[in-house]
């Protein structure tokens, strides 16, 4: 999967972006409608968002909700999968471990 964001004025398609806005962890990202928020997280340049159990950084593997890699909390909700979950103008992402022990 890639990262990359075509920019419109370099889109023959001649599509429209509506951005929108999410924090991850606090931090404010932007994004364009229409994008996951594994999406809007590789765009930013995010290649991993969370540990297995044993600490190895996990983000996409699959992409396509398959693998449970790139799980997130979103809104409060617990293990979303960012890789099908299209992200929301104002949504609150809360990045998850599995490393502390508490089961995430
Ligand atoms: S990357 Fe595999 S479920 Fe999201």
């Amino acid at each position: 999967m890639s990262p990359r964001l075509v920019r419109t004025a370099g889109d023959a398609s001649g599509r429209r972006d509506v951005p929108l806005r999410i924090t991850v962890d606090g931090e404010p990202l932007t994004g364009i409608e229409g994008q996951t928020l594994a999406g809007v997280l590789m765009a930013s340049g995010r290649r991993a968002w969370r540990a297995g159990p044993s600490g190895a950084p996990r983000g996409v593997f699959c992409g396509i909700g398959v693998c449970f890699d790139c799980l997130v909390t979103v809104n409060g909700v617990r293990d979303v999968r960012a890789c099908g979950r299209r992200a929301r103008d104002g949504d609150a992402v809360t990045t998850q471990s599995r490393v502390d022990g508490d089961g995430r």
